[in-house]
């Protein structure tokens, strides 16, 4: 028997059933086999294959240039180093917007061609219907409300959002219409304390926050953001864990120097 085999890999259900457990589910993105490799034998819960990828690997000024192919890219190569986190692979702009058709499509690329579990969409009661479809189709959806980066131009700006109490109604009842329609967990991003408590209080289904306090079931950050190696901005929702970009720096200045002065390779760098 192999070693591997005593690993059990993290389903949609035991996601849900993490619902208000004290045990919170703790998610994090990848976008390459290392990275991914590294946070599955951590013991992270989630991997989320984010389009953040677009920003903080392909140095793409929001996430909306991100194709299907490059996604593909980034989920097959993080689902081949995965063995227990569940895979969650985010859809990207113009993916699943134009039709149910397309979205029922591009989505399944991601569990047929990829190894991912499931699929994250940005929004709310209009993709209620295509989120109704996924799930009948076998295709686990995450869901995302609150600030949606994919709208980044709509809203002028990654802002907080849901000050407004209209604004915060519609997104209580948006995420109660996901629920409805089969989502297995929502991402709520960049909303107010209370608002985030109101809605892991209002669904069954797990809430996930990302700048969102700490009443959600579970966090997920960028690991660029949280490693410090993505430092064009620092969002106030992100703890830095380490400062690995500082790091990096460094260690390319001091290896610069070591060559350009002839101290690298030294003797026992080099053979006989
Ligand atoms: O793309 C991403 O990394 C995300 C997270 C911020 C939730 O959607």
């Amino acid at each position: 028997m192999s070693i591997n085999s005593d690993i059990k890999k993290i389903t949609v259900p035991d996601i849900i059933a993490r619902k208000g457990s004290s045990r919170k589910i703790s998610a994090l993105t990848a976008y390459d086999f290392l990275m991914a490799e590294m946070l599955d034998e951590a013991g992270i819960d989630i991997i989320l294959v984010g389009d953040s990828a677009g920003m903080v690997v392909a140095g793409y000024s929001t996430t909306l240039p991100v194709s299907m192919e490059e996604m593909l890219y980034h989920t097959r190569i993080v689902g081949k180093a995965v063995k227990q986190a569940l895979v969650v692979a985010d859809m990207p702009f113009l993916s699943y917007q134009t039709s149910l058709e397309q979205g029922i499509l591009n989505a399944g690329r991601f569990l047929k061609e990829a190894e991912a579990q499931a699929v994250k969409i940005e929004g709310g009661e209009c993709y209620a219907m295509l989120v109704r479809r996924l799930v009948e189709t076998g295709i686990p959806v995450m869901g995302h409300l609150g600030l949606l980066p994919q709208s980044v131009h709509k809203y002028g700006g990654y802002k907080l959002q849901g000050k407004e109490p209209e604004i915060a109604e519609k997104l209580l009842r948006d995420a109660r219409i996901l629920e409805e329609s089969g989502v297995f967990s929502i991402v709520l991003e960049k909303i107010p304390v209370d608002l985030a408590r109101k809605i892991t209080q209002a669904v069954k289904v797990p809430t996930i926050g990302i700048g969102a306090g700490p009443a959600c079931d579970g966090q997920i950050l960028v690991s660029h953001d949280m490693l410090g190696i993505y430092d064009k901005f620092k969002p106030k929702f992100v703890r830095r864990y380490a400062e690995l970009g500082r790091e990096m720096r460094k260690a390319f200045r001091q290896y610069i120097k070591d060559v350009q002065t002839g101290h690298f390779p030294a003797a026992e760098e080099s053979f006989d």
